[in-house]
């Protein structure tokens, strides 16, 4: 069936323009002033901001991690992504040592199987290469339309992989033209700092904070810069939270190297004092990088504002609070590292960004969807309004308020770290290739319909160059 959004106010991350876009077959076919189709169903969106749909380049649902899963699943969290104008996720596909590649990727491809709302892809985690998984690694990106690999320096008793096994993950993803994804801090003097502090009979929260000092995100962001240059690999580097990381990126890219910067919502707009709230509080804000001081804040805001970082990912690892939280009740190093964002994410950047007239609207646009939607291979399919692209549209209500709560999100935990918050502008409606999955504010999609979207190599890493 055909549809014409009417009315709206186009939003891209060039333009803004006034326009009608009419759908066929899940693509935009036209765009243009008073367009009309006789067997049209009009979408009245007099009012409203017509976006593309966000792309969350950075989620973890059913994923096993510090002992425990995270509490989203497929189903409900790619509902509350739905909810919160989110189209397209990317999900990281962990591997494990001796298992082959292909076997993690079949496993990844169960979870999501009848489940998902939205369309999605994944990227390849790799934790250390053996002779096998190393051969098998350039097989299974092609194959399964894979542009990017996720390295860890991070987490030494779970996912870190040594320089070497980073080195060489830059080495092939150059030649296949895929990015690395490299969550940087340093985990092995991490690990140092935690046991330091067990010794000393520290238990609470804050000190998962204080124990992941800035300088070691640094540090590592400089080491993964130098590495992945002398491999001659794009290096898109996770979640920055810190003046210290941003610094690295900067110069890195004035000296022309090919690297980008996410950062997520609570680095923006949250700080560290959350995690030395009384009682247990402060576990709700244990993820990692951890909350910084506030004025790290400013470096992020600016740095986006400037294109030194491009993107905005959600990080969406959650735990419920009175369930996962508590396996670190008398162990700071315990607490399942993670929050749940995937539904406030759009949000957030809007009102804190371009409500509060920190960023514009078409900055907020290549933030949380082109952006994206460039370095990680799926432009211009998705990740604007243009004819021949997904019909995968947000229609966006500027003005309306809403008070975020764990009682009216749609995310399976017991808590949201916004709790009380007021946003200005929220999703109506959000379709997935031209098709509703919000309406009216009401969940309509059909569990399953998302689809796996197998990117081009290549193209993924010329596209970032133009960003
Ligand atoms: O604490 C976090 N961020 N949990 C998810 C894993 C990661 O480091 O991205
Ligand atoms: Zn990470
Ligand atoms: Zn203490
Ligand atoms: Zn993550």
């Amino acid at each position: 069936m055909k549809k014409i959004i009417k009315g709206g106010r186009v939003a891209t991350a060039a333009d803004v323009f006034e326009a009608d876009i009419l759908i066929e077959n899940g693509k935009i076919v036209q765009l243009g002033k008073n367009l009309s189709d006789a067997g049209a169903e009009i979408i009245d969106a007099t009012g409203k901001f017509v976006m593309p749909g966000g792309i969350d380049p950075h989620t973890h649902l059913d994923m096993p991690f510090n002992n425990t899963v995270t509490d989203d699943d497929w189903k409900s969290g790619t509902i509350a992504a739905a909810f919160g104008g989110t189209t397209t996720i990317l999900d990281f596909c962990l591997t494990a040592g001796e298992e082959k590649l292909s076997a993690a990727v079949e496993k990844w491809h169960d979870k999501a199987k009848g489940k998902s709302a939205i369309d999605y892809g994944f990227h390849l985690m790799i934790g250390d290469l053996t002779p096998e998984t190393e051969v098998e690694l350039p097989q299974i990106l092609e194959q399964e339309g894979i542009t990017s690999v996720k390295v860890f320096m991070a987490y030494a008793k779970e996912f870190q992989a040594t320089d070497r096994t980073l080195f060489k993950a830059f080495k092939i993803a150059k030649d296949l033209g895929a990015v690395v994804m490299v969550h940087c801090e340093n985990g092995s003097v991490i690990d140092e700092l935690v046991e330091e502090a067990r010794r000393a009979g520290h238990k609470e929260p804050i000190y998962h904070a204080l124990t992941r000092p800035a300088e070691l995100e640094g540090e590592a962001t400089k080491r993964a810069i130098e590495l992945a240059h002398i491999a001659g690999a794009t290096l898109y580097v996770v979640h920055v939270t810190c003046k210290e990381a941003v610094d690295e990126i900067i110069a890195a890219r004035e000296k022309g190297y090919d690297v980008y910067g996410e950062t997520c919502p609570p680095y923006l707009t949250l700080d560290q004092s959350a995690l030395a709230q009384p009682g247990f509080e402060g576990a709700k804000y244990v993820w990692s990088p951890p909350l910084r001081p506030k004025y790290h804040q400013d470096h992020l805001w600016n740095a986006l504002k400037a294109k030194q970082l491009q993107t905005i990912g959600s990080d969406q690892c959650s735990f419920s609070f009175k369930g996962k939280k508590q396996l670190g009740l008398n162990d700071f190093s315990k607490i399942p590292n993670g929050g749940p964002f995937i539904e406030d994410r759009f949000s957030i950047l809007y009102s804190e960004g371009v409500a509060k007239g920190k960023i514009s609207i078409n900055e907020f646009v290549d933030m949380i969807s082109t952006s994206a939607a460039k370095i990680f291979g799926l432009f211009p399919q998705k990740g604007t309004i243009a004819i021949g692209s997904d019909a995968d549209i947000v229609i966006f209500d500027p003005e309306a308020k809403r008070e975020i709560s764990a009682k009216t999100h749609h995310m399976n935990v017991d808590y949201n770290p916004y709790e009380g918050w007021e946003v200005t502008g929220e999703p109506v409606s959000v379709l997935v290739r031209g098709e509703y999955v919000i309406k009216n504010k009401e969940f309509v999609g059909v569990l399953g319909s998302g689809k796996y979207i197998k990117r081009p190599l290549k193209t993924a890493a010329t596209e970032a160059l133009n960003i």
